[in-house]
This record gives C-alpha cells, structure tokens and sequence, in this order.
C-alpha cells in the first residue's frame, strides 16, 4: 500500500519480473516508482530531477508517435533509417524525465530520454561509431571506429580494426553461441538524450563500479542505438549494448530534432 517506491537496487526494477505486480498495487491504490540509479552520488547531484524536463521529453515522445521514419546520420558515415510506422506494424515509445508526478508511473534517476522499440523488420543501413562514442556494456569510450552494417534489424558486418571491434564481436558472437540464435545482434531500442545536465565526459572520472552510466545514456543529443531483447519485435537474449553516439543528425521525417550532436529546442517546443 506504498504510496512511493523508491528503488535503490542495484540493477533496477525496470526488467524485473516483480514490476508488474508492484505497480497493480493493491485495492486500487497504485504507487509511484522511482528508480535511483546506481551512481556516485556526485553524478546524481548533478542530473537532480528538472521540472523543465518533463515537457521536452513529451514533446520528443510525440514526434516520435507521429512520425514514419527516424533517419540519422553523420559525418562519421552513419546512415540508418528506422521505419516507425509500417503496415500494421509500429514501434512502442517510451521516455523519462526523472520523476512521477502521478500514481502508477515509473521513472529514472538520471533521466532525459526519449526512445522507441522497432516493430520487427524496421532498421536498416549503416552505423559508424566513432572515437569518443560509447559502449556502456564496457563501461569505455572507444578509441576506434566501427563500422556496423544493420540488415532487417541485425547487425550482419562488423568492420574496423583495434581492440574496441574485437571485443564487440567478441561479446556477441558468446552471446549467439550461448543462446543458438542471433537475437543479441538485432535492435533493441533507438532513441537520444535530452538531458543538458548529464556529461559525456563523466565517465571518465569513475572507477566502473561507482557508476552505473545511466547519465551517457541521456546526455543532450546523443544518439543511442541499442542491441538486445526487444519485445515488440518478439527477440528475447540475454545480449544487450547500450551505445551512445555523438554527432549524429536525427530526423523525424522532415523536421531535424538533432542536428549534428545538438537538440534542436524549437522542434521540440
Ligand atoms: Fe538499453
């Protein structure tokens, strides 16, 4: 009968099989769930939850419902079209701004996000990661560029030389021969930061364990492709990469909502 459930576990409740159960609550009477997550407190402090949040990441979560298609690209070479709409088919939008202001919602803290799960069949082209981008499964920033080439939601070429594309493939080819199945290479989630508080280069001041990276993910303008379980698609794996990428120009059919690594404010007034 909690009326605040604030999680300060390790992993977050966010994939836990009890969420569901926790936020039916009981006799009608629905908690709010705040999930901290599990940061240096210096990191926390400085992304503390912005009313001002709120709005921009609603904005940026109904751009994302109404339009057919993200494509982003960069000078680094990426060229990825995401169809979020197509057919019957359509991608599920989720986004956090870092508080619940009503009963039976769920946030994160860090927050400032906004993303989409494709419906299956909807990725396809090219994915440069370039030095400075980020692998938060590592928990490192890659001093290589990898080139990804994304078929029918799935990586299916992974070029570049260097450790950083070694130990990518590395990590998914464990995970397809744990699993028997190439699920850990197809999309999980796409989406980009909107939090102007949350630092790129934060990372780079903790030891792995005083950081969960929450903050990489919801940096302003970054692009974040993600590898992994994808319900709406119907993929279950184990495998997943969280990738935030700098630089990059997202557009929602026509209207830019960020331009070479910058939130476009106006787009998403
Ligand atoms: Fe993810």
């Amino acid at each position: 009968r909690a009326d605040m459930v604030v999680d300060c576990t390790v992993e977050g409740l966010l994939h836990a099989p009890e969420l569901p159960t926790i936020m039916k609550g009981v006799d009608g009477h629905m908690p709010r769930l705040l999930m901290v997550s599990n940061e240096h407190p210096e990191i926390l402090e400085r992304t503390v939850p912005d009313p001002a949040l709120e709005g921009v990441v609603r904005a940026a979560m109904k751009k994302l419902r109404g339009a057919q298609q993200m494509h982003v690209t960069s000078a680094a070479g990426t060229d990825l079209r995401v169809n979020l709409k197509h057919g019957d088919k359509q991608a599920v939008v989720g986004g956090v701004w870092g508080f619940c202001p009503k009963p039976g919602m769920v946030s994160h803290w860090p927050a400032g996000l906004a993303l989409a799960f494709p419906a299956a069949g909807s990725v396809n082209g090219t994915l440069v990661m370039a030095p400075g981008d980020v692998n938060l499964t590592f928990k490192s920033y890659l001093r290589d560029t990898i080139r990804l080439t994304i078929e029918n939601d799935s990586v299916v070429a992974i070029e570049g030389q260097g450790v950083d594309v070694d130990m990518m493939r590395g990590y998914w080819k464990a995970w397809e021969d744990a699993e028997g199945h190439r699920a850990a290479y197809a999309v999980s989630h796409v989406g980009f930061g909107l939090n102007p508080a949350a630092r790129w280069d934060a990372m780079a001041f903790y030891d792995k364990r005083d950081c969960n990276g929450t903050e990489l993910r919801a940096f302003a303008g970054n692009f974040l492709y993600s590898t992994g379980a994808n319900e709406v698609a119907g993929r279950h794996t184990l495998g997943h990469f969280d990738l935030p990428m700098r630089g990059c120009t997202i557009r929602l059919d026509d209207t830019v909502v960020v331009d070479a690594g910058q939130v476009v404010s106006a787009a998403l007034a």
